[in-house]
């Protein structure tokens, strides 16, 4: 049952796609209070567990933390960190009552979930005006499925984006690219995408292609095609300022672009210098930036990954003669008057400082509205720009799609990768961690820089981070520039590498059928153990092992130097070991606690108890998957039923495309 309560004047996100008519008064649970802001709390009982947030920090339970809802291009993502680069203000508390709510609300908004108090989950708005869903319901499951049932179906990817693709900032030549794919096909490391980064535009500029570099970018297109190759291209919130450059005139001309209060056109600089931000608040400022898609597109392009849209920002006009103004009076300060420690902190305040955003301005349907009012709506709508051009453009076609910031709602035009992550154990346990909550609010495909953006990663990191990443739908390796060289076939023994990623091959069409199942029925691919097993005590404090779709659940090695781990196996599984020479090894445990060993060339699943999963021969690209040949693992005399669709147009059909097949 979900109910809806409104206060104040709240904006149209269009997150919610049912019409749920508001009802009067407030809601039964918890309890609310208007005063200069909107706050809402509730007692949290001793046993109550939270859910939800999608990409946030910490566990799947969101006890004992405060998180804030202010999409940041922030890379250090440490333990003590609140906010990420997404907004997605779904939660549910789980205990004797389970309830949902849904904080639909753009701008800054907090959640202390027992930080303050331990017993005290305070939700807070910065102004007034709220939507607020709530949603009851018989499991916390019930309740995220109900949940998902009124934002509207996930995103659907082509199924070759659930190959595997190798990306690195850095890579600025057709050369380079070459390079990577020679050496994936070399070594036969199965590989479907070849991600390019800023370098590939001429000087930072979106929708361009540096031509020195690229003489004949279609063709390149092509022959990356005939290798089995998709490249997908990186597009930047900001365009750059640049007489001449076409996207930027056009922008002007249009008035297309975020004001500021004066109606001049803000500029902010980010990768290209100072560029303008194009209002993807407006309607038409969003068809107009999603047209230009069509110019990659028709260079062949069918894929791509937004970023820098929280919108990210260095500095903006404003804030650096700011700073000027203080950097000028610190070189005269002979007398030692302006404190050291203070130059340090001007210098850093000038990215991402929440005062640029009350300096620029949208236009929402003709009325101007400030930006820190509907911060967290902008990667979600940069993202539909693009979503809705290829509705246009490719009625047909499926685009990859995927963006850095997010609120929900953009579940339906994209997925999301996390972000600038770290080259840390703890950061392949976060990302294990985020994929349930991420899927909670809609965000289906989704996946982590594997082996680490930032810092130098090490063989056996990557390793056990490409096998999560064998589960994840996205599975890409991306390191930034300036860390050590991350591709596969760089580090020893590279059989190692082509195995894991090969089991990701072989399993594709169980996790693409299992992927396609969650979309279609508004369901989850990644479940906390808990969602399963509501009423195992055990269960439901597992943080470390997923369930995907309905058959299987994950345990992944996440600290350096092991050998295994332990597991808790709610009910008996059958444990599966892919090993290093291509065969499994299969072994029945029973209900309880295990310590499972997995080398670091071998990755480990776990049956249902009455499953079974189907298994294709190890191909190289999605393409090549034989799915008329599989054999089945598992339970005897189980059956799985199979989605399979051609993996490109938009016809789908659950019943349709479904085979069931026996063990
Ligand atoms: C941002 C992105 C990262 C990318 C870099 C350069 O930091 O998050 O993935 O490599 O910008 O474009």
């Amino acid at each position: 049952m979900v109910k809806k309560y409104v206060f104040g004047k709240p904006l149209d996100t269009e997150a919610v796609v049912v019409n749920v008519e508001p009802v009067q008064g407030v809601p039964e649970y918890g309890e609310v209070t208007v005063k200069e802001n909107f706050s809402w709390s509730v007692r949290m009982e001793d046993d109550d567990i939270v859910y939800g947030l999608g990409e946030a920090n910490r566990g799947i339970n969101k006890r004992g933390f405060k998180y804030v809802s202010n999409c940041s291009d922030i890379p250090n993502h440490t333990e003590d960190l609140q906010s990420l680069y997404a907004a997605h203000n779904f939660i549910v508390i789980s205990g004797k009552k389970n309830v949902g709510l849904f904080f639909d609300e753009p701008s800054k908004m907090t959640f202390d979930i027992g930080y303050t108090h331990q017993d005290r989950l305070v939700v807070s708005a910065e102004r007034q005006d709220m939507k607020l869903y709530v949603i009851d319901g018989d499991s916390a499951y019930d309740v995220v499925k109900q949940f998902r049932k009124i934002i509207g179906r996930s995103y659907i990817p082509p199924k070759f984006a659930f190959g595997f693709g190798q990306s690195r900032w850095g890579y600025k030549t057709r050369e380079d690219f070459e390079a990577v794919v020679d050496g994936y096909r070399n070594n036969h490391i199965p590989m479907d995408l070849l991600y390019m980064d800023i370098d590939y535009m001429k000087d930072y500029k979106d929708f361009t292609v540096n031509e020195e570099n690229f003489p004949d970018f279609p063709a390149f297109v092509d022959q990356m095609k005939e290798r089995g190759i998709h490249l997908v291209p990186i597009i930047d919130a900001g365009v750059k300022i640049e007489d001449g450059y076409d996207v930027y005139e056009d922008g002007v001309k249009g008035g297309y672009f975020c004001k500021r209060e004066d109606g001049s056109d803000f500029a902010a600089a980010v990768w290209p210098g100072r560029t303008h931000f194009p209002d993807v608040l407006n309607e038409d400022a969003r068809k107009w930036f999603g047209d230009y898609y069509k110019r990659l597109l028709d260079a062949g392009i069918d894929g791509f990954w937004n970023d820098m849209n929280e919108p990210a920002i260095f500095y903006s006009d404003e804030s650096m003669s700011e700073l000027k103004a203080f950097l000028k009076d610190f070189a005269q300060d002979e007398d030692d008057r302006i404190p050291h420690y203070l130059l340090q902190m001007k210098v850093g305040a000038l990215a991402n400082n929440c005062e640029d955003y009350k300096r620029f301005f949208h236009n929402m349907k003709g009325e101007q509205v400030r930006h820190d009012r509907v911060h967290n709506l902008y990667g979600y709508n940069m993202t539909r720009a693009a979503g809705e051009a290829f509705e246009r453009l490719e009625p047909n076609r499926r685009i990859l799609m995927f963006s850095r910031s997010s609120y929900i709602g953009m579940h339906r035009y994209g997925g999301v990768w996390t972000g600038d992550n770290k080259s840390w154990w703890s950061h392949l346990l976060l990302n294990l961690k985020m994929l349930p909550s991420l899927n909670m609010c809609g965000f289906l495909y989704a996946g982590a820089d594997l082996g680490g953006f930032g810092a130098d990663t090490t063989r056996d990191l990557l390793l056990r981070w490409l096998a999560l990443g064998v589960f994840t739908p996205l599975m890409r390796n991306h390191s930034a520039m300036g860390t050590r060289n991350q591709e596969c076939y760089g580090f020893e023994n590279i059989e190692d590498f082509r195995h894991i990623i090969s089991v990701r091959y072989r399993l594709i069409p169980y996790l693409y059928s299992e992927y396609m199942k969650a979309a279609l029925n508004d369901d989850l691919y990644f479940k906390p153990l808990a969602f399963v097993y509501p009423d195992d005590k055990m269960a439901t404090e597992v943080e470390d092992q997923l369930i995907i779709g309905n058959e299987i659940m994950i345990a992944p090695v996440y600290t350096q130097n092991a050998s295994g781990r332990y597991v808790y196996l709610p009910e008996e599984m059958m444990f599966v070991k892919f090993m290093p020479d291509g065969s499994l090894e299969t072994r029945i445990l029973s209900q309880g606690h295990h310590y499972i060993h997995v080398a670091l060339n071998e990755v480990g699943l776990f049956v249902r108890k009455a499953h079974c999963i189907p298994l294709a021969h190890a191909a190289e690209t999605v393409d090549t998957i034989q799915t008329g040949h599989m054999e089945m693992i598992g339970y005897a005399g189980a059956q799985y039923t199979l989605y399979e669709d051609d993996g490109v147009r938009k016809d789908y059909d659950l019943e349709k495309n479904s085979t069931v097949l026996y063990d």
